[in-house]
């Protein structure tokens, strides 16, 4: 089993970032959380990350059939992007939401999030731990998926 971990824009600048609200660990340090977390859970973790919406529509298409589970943090495009939400939909892998920061309890452009629409769930407010949490719900998925 192997999952993609989907990062979208200002994401590469997490530790430096408002740590306050995003916490101080880096983008690295979460991917190579996933990757140990991954181990432990025996799926195998690839991982991405891009400022620009058409590399994020890109590496989607491409994870048809070579990725079985998405983790999608999407960043300011996940209020935005219609056209994000169309390539999940469109790929049909099951995927989770993740946000570092409580998106429901900031300001109310942040209340909607047009990757729900194409997510299994969302889990947000948790900082980096949501990603690892959210590996845990996609093997969870994945295993009922298949018995
Ligand atoms: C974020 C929340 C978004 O509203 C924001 O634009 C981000 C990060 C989060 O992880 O909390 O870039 O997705």
């Amino acid at each position: 089993t192997s999952i993609l971990v989907l990062n979208g824009p200002n994401l590469n600048l997490l530790g430096t970032r408002q740590p306050d609200v995003y916490g101080s660990v880096t983008l690295a340090m979460v991917e190579q959380a996933c990757a140990e977390h991954g181990q432990k859970l025996g799926v195998s973790v690839s991982c991405f990350q891009s400022n620009h919406e058409g590399a994020l529509i890109d590496a989607i298409h491409a994870a048809k059939g070579q990725h079985q589970g998405i983790i999608l943090n999407a960043g300011a495009y996940t209020h935005t992007s219609i056209a994000l939400m169309d390539a999940m939909i469109s790929v049909e892998i099951p995927a989770v939401e993740v946000h570092l920061s409580n998106i429901h309890a900031r300001e109310p452009f942040r209340h909607t999030s047009y990757i729900s629409k194409a997510a299994l769930g969302q889990i947000c407010g948790f900082g980096a731990q949501g990603y690892l949490l959210a590996l845990d719900a996609l093997k969870a998925h994945l295993e009922k998926a298949v018995s």
